[in-house]
């Protein structure tokens, strides 16, 4: 689950990079003639490819790991918990806080992914090429209140679950140093915040502005 979930952290950031090109005010056009290269470049395809099932299988591997854990110790927890470890308010929901990213994952495919490869979307024209106008569909989607709500709340639980699940990543892995740990928590403390923050920005900014 770490090595699957560190791969996601990292996409994380490139495909947050690529949204916030939604802030340009320039129409949308950078943001077609990126989401076009993105869907088009075999590099990039392939990559896609991996992404899908690195997603596949952080999803499997918690559901299994959880059935593991239950059948291990029966129907009875456990009567101290984390007696020797710093035990977070999100390492003891990560189930809940993967279960609410799973749904709004679920939304966001159907909504945005599907509708750029199989919707029936409209084209825009910059320098003579013509581009699939998905700027537009997002545009669509941000206009509304309940739509721009979701993804805050959601971008509020990917949080918590990167608060966690960060830090946890290196631990599994066994880069635990006392050199080390500081900072990679602090790293995790940081990215946990500022990457979420700032896709919850985008729709809030695109729904105000
Ligand atoms: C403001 C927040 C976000 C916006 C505006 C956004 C926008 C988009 C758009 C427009 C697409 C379709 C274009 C494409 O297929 O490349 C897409 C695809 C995707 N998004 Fe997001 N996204 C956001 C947040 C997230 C988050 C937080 C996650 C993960 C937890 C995520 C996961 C994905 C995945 C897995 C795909 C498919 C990528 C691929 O096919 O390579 N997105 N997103």
């Amino acid at each position: 689950m770490s090595l699957t979930g560190l791969f996601l952290i990292s996409f994380l950031v490139v495909h947050l990079m690529g949204n916030l090109q939604l802030l340009k005010d320039d129409g949308g056009m950078s943001f077609n003639i990126y989401a076009r290269f993105m869907t088009s470049n075999p590099i990039i395809k392939t990559t896609s490819y991996l992404l899908y099932a690195t997603f596949l299988i952080h999803i499997l591997q918690s559901l299994l790991l959880t059935l593991k854990n239950r059948r291990a110790r029966g129907a009875q927890g456990y009567a101290i918990s984390g007696a020797h470890k710093e035990v977070t308010w999100s390492s003891k929901n990560m189930g809940l806080l993967g279960t609410i990213v799973f749904f709004f994952l679920v939304i966001h495919m159907k909504n945005f992914w599907y509708e750029m490869h199989w919707g029936a979307i409209g084209e825009s024209t910059y320098d003579g090429e013509t581009y699939k106008d998905l700027y537009t569909v997002v545009r669509f989607a941000f206009a509304q209140a309940w739509y721009v709500a979701l993804y805050v709340v959601a971008m509020g639980g990917l949080a918590f679950h990167l608060h966690h699940g960060f830090q946890s990543a290196f631990q599994t892995l066994g880069l635990n140093h006392h050199k080390y740990t500081p900072a990679i928590q602090l790293a995790g403390k940081a990215y946990s915040l500022v990457v979420p923050a700032l896709y919850a920005l985008i729709p809030l900014y695109m729904y105000f502005a």
